[in-house]
């Protein structure tokens, strides 16, 4: 089979290594990919929001089987795009109508309400209503949570502790803020609890598959401080998503979605990313996604012992049936190098080197490129992950941190406690 995966982070980077070792994957193209996915096929210099140029690519070489990494095409409708202009394409990824999971958080709030899907309380407000939602803040306790509606690059979420700076927060985003992404703001409820990931591969018919779950590590500095970032490392699996929990999760919340898509008559062949949180015992929906997190793919990927190609395809087919999913029982550790200065400005450019001397993890690389000379650059905030199995959570964590170690450019930084918090529980 020829696949095309479109993306260039961490995420596709780990897709392409597991879709790679697939003995049906004939060719794979990686559109565009990063400095780090040639070795596991063949980069291709397209913007995956410039459809056409992916179709004619995807013509020109007999691609059969398109995988969506990142939700921005998905929201942008490439499979409502392509059912016209190739039907027979296989693609793994929802159209518009069910990528506005992702894409609207008012739509994903009505979706939840409407088949009982357990989430905060919400209210939705416009600028015609913005007396009504700062009341509302009033009426709700600190700490506030204000959502831009749309797409707004990781950024739209704020938390605020004090009512009048949420009142102002609030006339702000609706003054446009992020946009058309925040003409609509969602105000929700604050939930006090820890977050995992969950992720499901889905057909259409309401079959699925769960996914190995992870955790993310989302601030930049140790102990969960500071800025957000696009995410520092994560952890597979999660000690407190004990099976226990997790049939609760399978029960509440997966099957609830996959059968509400189906009532909803949206035809959704992709994966589902569910980002949870723990109350008290309970699960609840943060948000969905409309592919796999990043980091968690660079984590879970190493934990689906199942050669992914076949699944993706029954996923895109509708045929997912009971094909087997087997899962690493070891634990996994992704750390995450970035760029000095991220997530503010940083350098782009440096060298790097010491890849060759990891031999524990492995390596998918995020923001990196090869220069002409072809020496490897960092050329992104997050620059590279390494990922490690090991018995325990430490375990994994020591193998990480040692390969992260070994890699230089000037200006690394990783958070040395990735994992820390989840020994801390046990
Ligand atoms: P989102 O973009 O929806 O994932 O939100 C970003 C982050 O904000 C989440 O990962 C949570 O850590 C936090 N967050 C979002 N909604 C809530 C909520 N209702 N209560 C507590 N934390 C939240
Ligand atoms: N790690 C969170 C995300 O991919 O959105």
């Amino acid at each position: 089979m020829k696949v095309i995966l479109l993306g260039s982070g961490g995420r596709e980077a780990a897709l392409a290594w597991k879709i790679s070792q697939s003995p049906e994957c004939e060719q794979l193209y990686i559109a565009p990919g990063n400095g780090g996915t040639a070795a596991f096929g063949t980069n291709v210099a397209i913007n995956p929001s410039d459809f056409a140029s992916i179709e004619t690519f995807i013509r020109t070489n007999g691609v059969t089987l398109l995988v969506v990494g990142n939700e921005d095409p998905l929201v942008a409708g490439i499979r409502d795009y392509f059912a016209k202009a190739l039907p027979e394409l296989l693609i793994v990824g929802p159209a518009a109508d069910g990528a506005a999971l992702e894409g609207s958080k008012d739509f994903a709030k009505h979706f939840m309400m409407r088949h009982g899907i357990p989430t905060a309380a919400y209210r939705s407000f416009t600028a015609e209503t913005v007396e009504q939602g700062c009341e509302f803040l009033a009426s709700l306790k600190a700490p506030y949570v204000l959502k831009a509606d749309g797409l707004a690059a990781g950024k739209g979420v704020l938390i605020i502790n004090d009512l009048a700076e949420a009142q102002q927060s609030l006339r702000e985003m609706l003054g446009g803020m992020f946009g058309q992404a925040s003409a609509t703001v969602v105000v929700e409820e604050f939930l006090d609890g820890i977050e995992c990931s969950v992720f499901v591969l889905t057909d259409g018919t309401g079959e699925y598959r769960i996914l190995p779950v992870a955790k993310d590590y989302k601030r930049i500095g140790e102990g969960d401080t500071g800025l957000n970032t696009g995410g520092m490392g994560a952890v597979s699996p999660v000690p407190f998503a004990d099976d226990e929990f997790m049939k609760k999760v399978e029960e509440r919340i997966v099957r609830p979605t996959v059968n509400g898509l189906i009532a909803d008559k949206i035809d959704y062949r992709g994966f589902i990313f569910l980002g949870l949180i723990k109350v008290g015992d309970e699960p609840m929906v943060i948000e969905y996604n409309v592919r796999m997190g990043d980091p968690e793919t660079e984590a879970v990927m190493l934990r689906v012992k199942s050669d992914l190609l076949p699944l993706l395809e029954a996923t895109a087919k509708g045929s997912l049936g009971d094909m087997p999913l087997e899962i690493d029982p070891r634990t996994v550790v992704t750390v995450m190098a970035v760029s000095g200065g991220y997530p503010g400005s940083y350098p782009k450019g440096m060298t790097m080197t010491g890849l060759d001397k990891v031999c524990d993890s492995v390596l998918f690389h995020a923001g990196t490129a090869v220069n002409p000379d072809g020496s490897l650059v960092t050329a992104g905030g997050r620059v590279i992950a390494a990922s490690s199995y090991g018995e325990s959570i430490a375990d994994a964590a020591t193998r990480s941190f040692k390969a992260v170690q070994t890699i230089e450019y000037d200006g690394k930084y990783y958070r040395r406690d990735i994992g820390r918090d989840l020994i801390a529980l046990l």
